[in-house]
C-alpha cells in the first residue's frame, strides 16, 4: 500500500496501520518519526514543563520567576530559550540547566534543547532610592577585628563577581589604612571629569579609595560628621556607572568610623570575616551585632586562615578550627565558607595581583569564588523576597 502526501495525523496513522496489517510488520517507529516531524509543540507545553523546575536558591519555579525568555520552537522541533539568572555568579547554574533540559525533553516531540544564559541582578532599591545612584546592591565586608583578611576577601570577592560577568565596583572605605590600591596594583585615579571623580579600573573592577585622594603617608584624621559627608561625597561624586554590586571594604572594629560608615551607606547586606579562634570570634560577633543593630542584613560569615595544608599532606589548624561555623550557628547567620592559608594570598596582595587572578585554580581561589557565589545568591534571595523593604538609617 502506498501512502502519499502527509494529511493529518489520524489519517496517516490509519494508513500506516493498514499497511502494517497488509505486510504483517508494525511500523510504529515510522509513525513515531512522522509524529515527531509534524507534531506542533506549543510554547504553553514548554512553559508548563519548565514551571516544574525550581530555582533552588529562590524556591520558586523558573516560569513564576520570569526567568524564561526568548522561547522559540523551530520547525525541526528544536526548542531554544534564554534563562535569565538573578546573578551571573549563580552557583547552581549546572543544576538548573540539567533540570530545565530534562523537563523540556520530556515534552513529546522535542528533538533537542538550546539554552542560552543571561542575567539581570535584582536591585534592592536602597542605593537608587536614597542616593539616586545606579548601584543595584552594596555589600559591606567587615569584622570586629583588624588584620583578619577583610580587604583580601573584599578584593577577591569583587574579582570573582567581575570574572563571572557582573558589573562590580569596590570602595575602599578604610579611611585609616586604605590597602585596596596596593592589593589591586593601582597608583592613581584617572583625571576627574569636572567635579566628578573617575574610578580606577583593575581586573574589570571599578575602584575608588581614600588612599588615592590623600598624599601617601599622610595621617588620616576624621571626625563623625565629616566622615559621613566624606562617604556620601565619596559615593555620590564618583562616576560609577551602572553597577550590579558595590563591595565596600570597611575599617576594622566597631568604632565610630565603622558605625558612621555603616549608617551612611544604604547597604544591602554585610559579610563578616573572622579567624577561627575564640578571640577573633568575640570581635566578629560584636561586628555582626553592630550591623544587626543598624538593621543591615548579615549575608554570612567567612572564616579566613582556617588551616594550612602542608606539603606532606597534613593539615595544620594554626588559629584553631570550626570557630566560623560555631559563630554562624550561635548567631543564626549563614556560614559562607572557609578560606585556607596560602602564602600566595599575601604575595598577591602585596604585588597587586589578587589570588583569583594569579592562581585561579588554587584551593584558596576556589573557596573565595564559592563564597562570592553564595553572597550573590544571598543578595538575590534578599532582593526578591517579600521582605526587601529594609529600614534605612540616615545619619546627617
Ligand atoms: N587566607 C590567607 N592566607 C594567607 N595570607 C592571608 C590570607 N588572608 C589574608 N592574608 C594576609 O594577611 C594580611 C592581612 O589581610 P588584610 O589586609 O586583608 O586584613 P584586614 O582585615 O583587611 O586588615 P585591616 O584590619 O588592617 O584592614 C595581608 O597581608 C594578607 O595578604
Ligand atoms: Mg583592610
Amino acid at each position: 500500500m502506498k501512502v502519499e502526501g502527509c494529511g493529518d495525523e489520524a489519517s496517516f496513522t490509519t494508513a500506516f496501520r493498514l499497511c502494517a496489517d497488509e505486510h504483517g510488520t508494525p511500523l510504529n517507529a515510522s509513525i513515531l518519526t512522522w509524529k515527531n516531524k509534524h507534531m506542533t509543540i506549543t510554547k504553553e507545553a514548554i512553559l508548563a514543563a519548565l514551571s516544574k523546575v525550581q530555582e533552588p536558591e529562590l524556591n520558586k519555579d523558573l516560569v513564576t520567576l520570569n526567568m524564561i525568555r526568548e522561547l522559540q520552537i523551530a520547525d525541526n522541533n528544536v526548542v531554544s530559550f534564554t534563562i535569565m539568572l538573578t546573578t551571573p555568579a549563580c552557583p547552581l547554574r549546572g543544576q538548573i540547566e540539567k533540570e530545565a533540559r530534562q523537563a523540556v525533553m520530556s515534552v513529546e516531540g522535542v528533538k533537542s534543547v538550546n539554552i542560552k544564559w543571561d542575567s539581570d541582578v535584582p536591585n534592592d532599591g536602597r542605593m537608587r532610592g536614597l542616593l539616586n545612584m545606579p548601584i543595584r546592591n552594596a555589600i559591606a565586608v567587615g569584622s570586629g577585628k583588624g588584620g583578619v583578611g577583610k580587604s583580601t576577601v573584599a578584593v577577591n570577592i569583587a574579582v570573582a563577581l567581575a570574572q563571572s560577568g557582573a558589573r562590580v565596583g569596590l570602595m575602599d572605605a578604610d579611611i585609616y589604612g586604605p590597602n585596596i590600591p596596593t592589593m589591586l596594583g593601582v597608583e592613581k585615579l584617572p583625571p576627574p571629569k569636572g567635579q566628578r571623580l573617575i574610578p580606577a579600573q583593575a581586573y574589570d573592577i571599578k575602584m575608588i579609595s581614600m588612599g588615592l585622594l590623600v598624599k601617601p603617608g599622610q595621617p588620616l584624621i576624621w571626625r563623625g560628621p565629616m566622615l559621613n559627608s566624606a562617604i556620601r561625597q565619596f559615593l555620590g561624586d564618583v562616576e560609577w556607572g551602572e553597577l550590579d554590586y558595590l563591595i565596600v571594604d570597611l575599617p576594622p572594629g566597631t568604632g565610630d568610623a565603622s558605625l558612621s560608615l555603616a549608617q551612611a551607606l544604604p547597604l544591602s547586606g554585610a559579610v563578616i570575616v573572622t579567624l577561627p579562634q575564640l578571640v577573633s570570634l568575640e570581635d566578629a560577633s560584636r561586628g555582626l551585632n553592630m550591623f544587626r543593630t543598624l538593621e543591615v542584613p548579615i549575608l554570612g560569615i567567612v572564616e579566613n586562615m582556617s588551616y594550612l595544608d602542608l606539603p606532606d599532606g597534613t593539615r595544620m589548624d594554626i588559629f584553631g578550627s570550626g570557630g566560623g561555623e560555631q559563630l554562624a550557628q550561635a548567631t543564626q547567620a549563614n556560614f559562607l565558607g572557609k578560606v585556607p592559608i596560602d602564602q600566595n594570598v599575601r604575595i598577591g596582595g602585596d604585588s597587586g595581583k589578587p589570588i583569583l587572578v594569579s592562581y585561579p585554580d588554587s584551593p584558596v581561589a576556589n573557596s573565595l569564588r564559592e563564597i562570592a557565589q553564595k553572597i550573590a545568591a544571598q543578595i538575590s534571595v534578599a532582593a526578591l523576597s517579600a521582605k526587601n523593604e529594609l529600614p534605612i538609617n540616615i545619619v546627617e
